[in-house]
């Protein structure tokens, strides 16, 4: 896994955003473990994830449904099914199927998995009611649906300081989906009338050690553009904030704190 910024910076945007992902894997992976504990996931069960990215979990899945299961990765991004197809084989899982597709509408038929999954990628997109319904209609009666998605409310640092301030603001600003949207998980799960729907939440500390300490700092440099139409920040202005936050993170007395990873889960009515 690369996370020297040096190499970063001579990688393309959509290099570096995989790479991101797959740091973001490794971060929620216990998270994740603990989430299929809890629903009781087996071998032999269909699961879907649904914008997989160039891994998602679909590691996880493939380990635990083994080889009477199926999983099934799903994504609108070529590149990152084309990371998944060459990253799952060297990890010793060729069996995953890759499929390109758009999650509110994905053409697959109806009540096909016992477990329907997503991370990170409702609060991604404008439509997230539409993608758990598609969620909903994919998994079988008696099924699980399952979401993993962020609440930037415990996204800090400490001390506080002015320019993560304004480059939080800038990039929640200009994220497409709702960067708060993990609150609201249980919600729409009930909302769309599944049954037996729980929730738990995970934070986490960035350590001086840990890459995505500065993920603040790579998301506004990937997001130039949009903030500087925005016109939230001119663009002397975003660079300063760029400079005064990284010299403030780089400091280990400061505290940086992860946004919260929520997860809420239910079942599809036997009847339904
Ligand atoms: C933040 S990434 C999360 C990736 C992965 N789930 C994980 O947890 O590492 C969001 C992913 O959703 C995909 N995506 C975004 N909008 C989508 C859509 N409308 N349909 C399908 N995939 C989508 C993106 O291409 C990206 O791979």
């Amino acid at each position: 896994m690369v996370t020297n910024r040096a190499a970063e910076d001579t990688l393309d945007v959509e290099d570096a955003e995989r790479i991101r992902l797959l740091e973001q894997c490794e971060l929620h992976r216990m998270d994740a473990e603990l989430l299929f504990d809890r629903i009781g996931l087996e071998h032999g069960w269909a699961a879907l994830d649904l914008g997989c990215g160039p891994l998602g979990v679909l590691d996880i899945l493939a380990e635990r449904v083994g080889s009477s299961g199926a999983v099934v990765g799903l994504d609108r991004d070529s590149r990152m099914l084309e990371a998944a197809a060459a990253s799952l084989p060297a990890r010793g899982l060729p069996g995953v199927a890759l499929l390109r597709g758009e999650a509110t509408a994905t053409g697959l038929p109806g009540h096909s998995f016992d477990l329907v999954h997503e991370r990170l990628l409702l609060s991604d997109i404008r439509r997230a009611a539409d993608a758990v319904a598609e969620m909903i209609r994919l998994a079988r009666p008696g099924g699980y649906v399952a979401l993993q998605d962020k609440d930037v409310i415990s996204w800090t640092c400490e001390p506080s300081h002015p320019a993560w301030d304004r480059l939080k603001a800038a990039v929640v600003a200009v994220a497409d989906g709702d960067p708060y949207i993990g609150r609201r998980l249980p919600g729409l799960l009930r909302d769309a009338g599944l049954v037996d729907v729980e929730v738990d939440v995970h934070a986490h500390l960035w350590r001086p050690t840990e890459s995505y300490r500065t993920v603040l700092l790579r998301l506004a440099a990937m997001n130039r553009d949009r903030i500087l139409a925005a016109g939230a920040l001119t663009g002397s202005e975003l660079d300063e904030c760029l400079r005064d936050l990284e010299a403030h993170l780089a400091s280990p007395d400061t505290i940086v704190l992860c946004w919260t990873l929520f997860q809420a889960w239910g079942r599809r009515p036997l009847s339904a």
